[in-house]
């Protein structure tokens, strides 16, 4: 048997992934039209699609074939909040960036005030989606959605990450980081699982695995700030040390950073053995989380 292809996979599932989004968003028909307007420039402006395509394979791997509804409403849930995220981030207060997903950033295009309320209605509308149909396990996947997007998760690491004395080691930087963006990728990961009815030891394999590549995905992020172009990114690079901002890099170098991020990738392929024998999506999304030049 050939060796599992990362790219025809990526192309047929991240196509699913955009048809469903632009699904979930015609139903809010009854909305304003330039929120919806603003929701889909930022929701379908790209973007590599990365933790709803980890909550579909971690559903596959589970189900052994295509994800029910539950987890394709927990992909789009997901990455409604990953992008609100986003659209928050780079506000003047935040990060002030003007580039993301190759677009003006929202609020360059809609104004600030109209950014602030797209943010709010894509975090809001990912909880009605995920909390709207008839299997009981929705309640459970609204749950550790909310507490990976709230204090404790993402919201609570972009804290950490603009708190003024925020010390230059490398403990408090692994803390933000796994909050920031490791508590969302392991739901990511997690909610597949769960919305298939996996077991318990599937769900901690995820949590394993989504911990590990939580991480090592922000250590790459921090990398190709440093080392890449914005045209290549689609948003601004060398942001974070003209900023001054806390990264990876410039904690542990760069080659300290990749040592990490490897050891990381590592990790997350123990963790999933079980679930795919066979180097699968599952390895390969591990690998791409840090090899990946966008
Ligand atoms: C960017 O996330 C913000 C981080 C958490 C590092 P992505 O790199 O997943 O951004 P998109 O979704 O591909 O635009
Ligand atoms: C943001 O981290 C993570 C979020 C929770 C949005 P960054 O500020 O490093 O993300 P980019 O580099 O702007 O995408
Ligand atoms: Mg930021
Ligand atoms: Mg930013
Ligand atoms: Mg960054």
């Amino acid at each position: 048997m050939s060796a599992f292809q990362l790219e025809p996979w990526l192309q047929a599932r991240g196509a699913r992934v955009e048809a469903l989004l632009a699904d979930r968003l015609r139903r809010l028909e009854a909305a304003p039209r330039p929120l919806v307007e603003a929701m889909e420039y930022s929701l379908l402006a790209g973007g590599k699609r990365l933790r709803p395509l980890l909550c579909l394979a971690f559903a596959e791997a589970v189900r052994g074939g295509p994800p029910g509804a539950a987890a394709e409403d927990a992909a789009c849930a997901l990455e409604y909040i990953h992008t609100y995220s986003l659209v928050h981030d780079d506000l003047p207060a935040m990060d002030d960036d003007d580039l993301r997903r190759g677009r003006p950033t929202s609020h360059k295009v809609f104004g600030e005030a109209m950014a602030i309320l797209t943010g709010d209605a894509l975090l809001t509308e990912a909880f009605a989606l995920l909390g709207t149909g008839p299997e009981p396990r929705r309640a459970e996947l609204v749950s550790r959605l909310a507490q990976a997007a709230g204090a404790v998760g993402m919201v609570g690491g972009q804290v950490l990450d603009i708190a003024e004395d925020r010390p230059a080691e490398e403990g408090y930087l692994t803390r933000l980081h796994r909050a920031k963006t490791g508590a969302l990728l392991r739901a990511a990961c997690t909610l597949g699982v769960v919305a298939e009815g996996g077991t318990a030891s599937q769900v901690a394999a995820a949590e394993r695995y989504g911990d590990a590549v939580g991480l090592a995905f922000q250590i790459a992020d921090d990398v190709l700030d440093v080392i890449s172009s914005a045209e290549a990114m689609g948003k601004p690079t060398g942001a974070d040390a003209a900023a001054g901002r806390h990264t990876y890099p410039a904690v542990l170098g760069l080659e300290g950073s990749r040592a990490k991020a490897r050891a990381l990738v590592d990790e997350a392929l123990g963790a999933v053995k079980a679930l795919e024998p066979t180097p699968g999506p599952l390895a390969a999304l591990a690998r791409y989380s840090v090899e990946r030049s966008t």
